[in-house]
């Protein structure tokens, strides 16, 4: 009976939250109606994770700003204040600076299920759009973050990234000033880039995730068939016949992906949260010294590959504004995607063999030039005389960079001679 009663006031107060704000509806709209393909496989899991790691990051974040001094003075010192004498301390700076680039794999695993299922293409290109505005925004957040804890990469690496800035024609040097609020890398800098870090940029992040979602369910989700389920609906309820409610199926699955991801992170966290100095670099643990340069400035990993392209290009006239346009270019050419793919099928499953070699020749490009990015650019010494000495790493960075560039400038080209298979009506489960 108690029950009954209390199920009956529930009942009440959802219908007077629904005649003041579309709770109920909203619910349908976006998970207990809203339809998604039967067919959703292990690249699905990475959309739910993004978010999950986003959430994470921005509550660790807020735990951290609490103790941090974002001061040249006592910045260094604050950090290391939370490491060693804030309860739990380590764990939420662990968190954060691992959570960092458990994010970067997260977002690069998801971009690239968007490559080989082709969800860029028509009607997704706007879902691909804020996508790259989500990618571009998050690599602002991470480099905007190293600066904060004031050890010798994070003085050094943000000396190296403002300063290509200054490259640009005519208002580079001024530009470059203007980011750093200062000559050097100095104080006001410092407080520039923790504004940026802690509320600009996560705004204008939280804003395009929305925007990302909202044009996801404003078009439907693709699948690994590249199928439009829209277009077989039952002709009673309107429901795609190969959609699923989203909520409970998908929930579900999510959890699933949810709890593997859990046990990697805190694996990752315990046992190894620096990653041999991927994650964080051990000259990081040295407290800025603008008088000492460290003899190897590199990025964090998520970052290398548009290092290696930055280093392989040449200088032309002293000017080293080739490198940092070729950078520039070879994160935003993502943007382009939509429009260079000509295939008549969306899906790798369907693709001919012209378009698979051309993808494994860019995941090869992209994972050299990664690697490149970490080790200078002496590393395998030099060639002989007949290439005049050049540093054997910074010729296959460039023979690399070349074939990076290419998939997309030819991409139009293969993509239509390509020879593809029939695509099924429906999904295949
Ligand atoms: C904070 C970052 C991001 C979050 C939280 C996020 C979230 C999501 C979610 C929840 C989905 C639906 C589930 C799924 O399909 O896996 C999705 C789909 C999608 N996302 Fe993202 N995303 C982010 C970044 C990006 C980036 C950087 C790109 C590409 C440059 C991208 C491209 C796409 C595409 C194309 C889809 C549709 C996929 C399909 O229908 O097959 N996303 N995103």
């Amino acid at each position: 009976m108690a029950n009954l009663d209390l199920s009956k006031k529930a009942t009440a107060l959802l219908g007077w939250v629904d005649d003041r704000f579309p709770l109920t509806s909203n619910i349908k709209t976006h998970l207990t109606e809203y339809y998604a393909p039967k067919n959703f496989n292990f690249w699905y899991y990475f959309g739910a994770l993004a978010l999950l790691v986003l959430v994470m990051q921005i509550l660790t974040g807020i735990f951290l700003t609490m103790n941090y001094k974002p001061d040249a003075d006592l910045a260094f010192a604050s950090v290391e204040y939370i490491m060693r004498d804030v309860t739990g301390g380590w764990l939420i700076r662990y968190m954060h600076s691992t959570g960092a680039s458990m994010f970067f794999v997260v977002i690069y695993l998801h971009m690239f299920r968007g490559v080989i299922y082709g969800s860029y293409r028509t009607p997704r290109e706007l879902i691909w759009l804020f996508g790259v505005g989500i990618f571009l925004v998050l690599m602002g957040e991470a480099f905007f973050g190293y600066l904060l804890p004031w050890g010798q990469m994070s003085y050094w690496g943000a000396q190296v990234i403002v300063n290509l800035f200054s490259s640009i024609p005519f208002i580079g040097p001024d530009v470059s000033e203007w980011l750093r609020g200062d000559y050097l890398i100095s104080d006001a800098t410092l407080n520039r880039f923790f504004a940026f870090h802690v509320i600009a940029l996560p705004l204008v992040l939280l804003g395009l995730v929305v925007s990302h979602l909202i044009a996801l369910h404003e078009v439907g989700s693709n699948n690994p068939d590249g199928v439009e389920i829209k277009k077989n609906k039952d002709p009673v309820t309107h429901v795609p016949l190969d959609g699923i409610p989203f909520h409970p199926y998908y929930t579900v699955k999510d959890l699933v992906g949810v709890s593997v991801f859990l046990i990697v992170f805190s694996a990752i966290i315990f046992f190894a949260p620096e990653m041999g100095g991927y994650f964080l670099e051990a000259n990081n643990f040295v407290p800025a010294d603008s008088l000492k340069t460290p003899a190897h400035i590199a990025p964090v990993w998520y970052f290398t590959p548009y290092y290696s392209i930055l280093r392989a290009v040449p200088p032309i006239l002293n000017s080293q504004f080739p490198g940092v346009a070729a950078m520039g270019l070879s994160v935003m050419v993502f943007a382009l995607l939509p429009w260079l793919d000509k295939g008549k099928v969306k899906s790798i499953r369907y693709r001919g063999a012209l378009y698979k070699k051309w993808l494994a020749a860019f995941i090869v490009s992209f994972l050299i030039l990664g690697y490149l990015g970490t080790v200078p650019s002496t590393v395998w010494g030099q060639f002989g005389s007949w290439l005049s000495g050049a540093d054997r790493a910074t010729v296959i960075a460039r023979i690399f960079t070349v074939v990076y560039f290419s998939f997309f400038i030819f991409m139009p080209l293969y993509t239509k001679r390509d020879k593809t298979k029939a695509v099924p009506e429906r999904v295949v489960y």
